[in-house]
């Protein structure tokens, strides 16, 4: 399903929103769950389209939502901003890949989970803009709070992993169009990121801080901090 309406930004977002949200238990696909009373999607998109260089957006949705899923988006993204829907695949990767077949001529492509429906327009804009600086391919992380150990399948500790060069790793992940279309052409295995696709090419990946609110809402717990995050900054989810 396509709205082509109007040219504007050097920034295209892929939205992968295939997934079912096994670990969120019993209910509708993740992203047509509800955070204070509109669906996990609706967020992210709107604060997608809430970046001034963003021109273009794609979803992800599960093959069988691609309908509803675009019906509830209407009126969500300004006139100025292309939305398409497509379905996605068995896979986030296979997702990706799909939408990204749907992508125009922007340089600068952004991967952003629906998952991780808070993350603020201010995050889009410092991942854009080091992909704009030169920097091929951008990721936001932040810090490992919890200390990290091997644990065999017996349950024993293998050791300690030193956590001072770990990183935990958000969305959205930024990418020079060409760097992000070979990367995915490469793809062999699966990876649980585009980032991890582009190593895989050899091509330099940077970190930009990542942010609190842009946390991907996994488990029953994320939604109950999600909430409280929207809570505490009011509707707009903005500090
Ligand atoms: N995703 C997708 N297509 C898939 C699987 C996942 O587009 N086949 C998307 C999800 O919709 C989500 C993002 O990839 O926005 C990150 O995936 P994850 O958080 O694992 O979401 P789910 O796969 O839906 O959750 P779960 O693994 O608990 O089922
Ligand atoms: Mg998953």
């Amino acid at each position: 399903v396509t709205a082509q309406r109007g040219v504007r930004g050097d920034v295209a977002v892929l939205v992968p929103a295939a997934g079912q949200g096994v670990r969120l238990g019993p209910g509708h696909p993740k992203a047509l769950r509800c955070l204070s009373g509109e669906p996990l999607l609706v967020h992210a998109i709107r604060r997608a389209a809430a970046v001034p260089s963003v021109g273009q957006i794609v979803v992800a949705a599960a093959p069988g939502a691609v309908k509803l899923v675009s019906e509830l988006l209407v009126g969500v993204v300004p006139a100025d901003i292309s939305i398409e829907v497509i379905a996605g695949g068995s896979s986030r990767q296979a997702s990706v890949a799909s939408a990204l077949t749907a992508v125009g001529p922007r340089p600068i492509v952004l991967v952003h989970d629906a998952a991780r429906a808070l993350a603020p327009p201010e995050l889009f804009e410092r991942v854009a803009a080091a992909v704009r600086e030169g920097h091929p391919a951008v990721i936001p992380v932040v810090p490992i709070v919890d200390t990290i150990k091997y644990v065999d399948s017996a349950g024993m500790v293998g050791g300690t992993v030193d956590r001072t060069a770990l990183r935990a790793v958000q969305t959205p992940q930024g990418f020079r169009r060409d760097v992000l279309v070979a990367a995915h052409g490469c793809a062999v295995d699966e990876h649980t990121d585009d980032a991890g696709l582009a190593e895989k090419l050899g091509v330099p990946v940077f970190t930009v801080p990542g942010d609190d609110r842009a946390l991907k809402i996994t488990r029953p717990v994320d939604l109950v901090v999600a909430e409280a995050l929207l809570t505490r900054r009011g509707p707009s989810g903005r500090a």
